[in-house]
């Protein structure tokens, strides 16, 4: 199988090449990235000698550039590819309009015209808005309601492909997913920003009280979740990722803090996020059903791993936490309290 995995040098992109070589020797991957702050070719340096993978930069909006990396042809398009970080959308949302909505349409007009058997969408729970509760669930059926720039250009990239599929039929497939956490997560994001910082002795910024929550998906569960739709999803269909493991975030704060030993005076209560969502709740059931897959990592054990890895790859993160880095943490939350 051929399979164009876009965004590959960011964090779960990089981690599903790695399963996919791994687990699948046979299988060829190109990974087409425009090396943005997020992407990172030294998240893929144990594997970039692998002869079933090759890398190409470029940018998933220039029509050449996806012609470029499908060359004769591929069976399927991953589309990792986005701007990511919520506060970043909230800071500055044109790129985020480019790649995540602009760029997904030109992916599915490369699947359109034929130049991809299929293609499958990673997308994101927020484009549901949010629940109240952790007994609330989004399923598949929930209707949009988008709270930030980040969240409203992943909705636009999903209804594209809902209407390429409707209108052309096109084959698309649309994942929803909870939060990932593990190795190779640029530290801009709760987990690792925390455990980075906590690593050099600094504090930890929590969005007021801390009481929102969020779902957690380790990377490995992830992969597999995509390994079972790349090979058993059918096209037109959506399907959400979750593990129901819900957690507040002063709940997983305390929870690195303890196994950092450090005390709670590390934590420091800084101006909420703009429009915050309370909390995210996937339902799982279809993928569990349909899909025959489960999450298999307790989150104490991810966590802890994940920690250890940032622990022993001080060399990955520190570079990432420049100085401009930390002046953009300054200049929007720690002193805006
Ligand atoms: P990331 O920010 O770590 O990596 C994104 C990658 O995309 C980077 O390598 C970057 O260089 C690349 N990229 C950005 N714009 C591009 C463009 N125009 N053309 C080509 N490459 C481009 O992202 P991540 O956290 O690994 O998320 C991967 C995907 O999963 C995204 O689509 C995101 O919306 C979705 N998602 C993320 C989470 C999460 O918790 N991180 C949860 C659910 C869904
Ligand atoms: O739900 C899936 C989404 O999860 C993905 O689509 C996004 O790409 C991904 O970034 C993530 O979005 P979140 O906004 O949930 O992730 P983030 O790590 O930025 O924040 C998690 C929670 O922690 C959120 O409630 C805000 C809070 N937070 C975050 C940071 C960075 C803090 O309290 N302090 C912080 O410094």
């Amino acid at each position: 199988m051929k399979i164009l995995v876009t965004g590959g040098a960011g964090f779960m992109g990089s981690n599903f090449i790695r399963y996919v070589l791994n687990k699948y020797p046979d299988y060829k991957i190109i990974n087409l990235d425009k090396l943005t702050y997020a992407g990172n070719l030294e998240n893929l340096r144990d594997i970039e000698n692998n002869p079933n993978y090759t890398f190409v930069k470029g940018d998933i909006a220039k029509t050449e550039d996806v012609d470029r990396a499908l060359g004769e042809g591929a069976d399927v398009v991953i589309n990792y590819a986005a701007e990511s970080h919520v506060d970043r959308s909230i800071l500055s949302p044109r790129a985020f309009l480019d790649t995540d909505i602009f760029g997904t349409y030109t992916l599915l007009e490369a699947v359109r015209a034929g130049k991809a058997k299929k293609m499958i969408q990673i997308s994101t729970d927020e484009v549901f808005g949010m629940v109240h509760n952790v007994n609330e669930e989004f399923t598949e059926e929930t209707k949009f309601d988008p709270s930030s720039p980040y969240s409203a250009s992943k909705a636009g990239g999903d209804l594209m492909a809902n209407a390429y599929w409707r209108t052309y039929k096109t084959p698309v497939i649309v994942t929803h997913s909870c939060n990932f956490y593990g190795a190779y997560q640029y530290p801009e994001k709760l987990i690792p920003l925390f455990v980075t910082n906590l690593l050099e002795n600094k504090k930890i910024p929590v969005y007021g009280e801390g009481n929102q929550f969020r779902e957690w998906i380790f990377t490995e569960d992830h992969c597999r979740a995509i390994d079972a739709i790349l090979h058993k999803g059918e096209a037109g269909e959506v399907y959400n990722i979750g593990t129901r493991n819900r957690k507040a975030n002063i709940e997983i704060t305390k929870f690195i803090l303890n196994y950092l030993g450090k005390d709670e005076s590390y934590i420091e209560h800084v101006a909420d996020r703009p429009g915050h969502d309370f909390g995210y709740a996937v339902n799982p059931d279809k993928l569990i059903g349909k899909l025959g897959w489960k999450p298999e990592t307790n989150f104490e054990d991810g966590l802890a791993e994940t920690i250890e890895w940032y622990k022993n790859n001080e060399s990955w993160w520190k570079k990432l936490k420049s100085k401009e880095y930390q002046e953009y943490y300054e200049k929007n939350y720690a002193s805006k309290k």
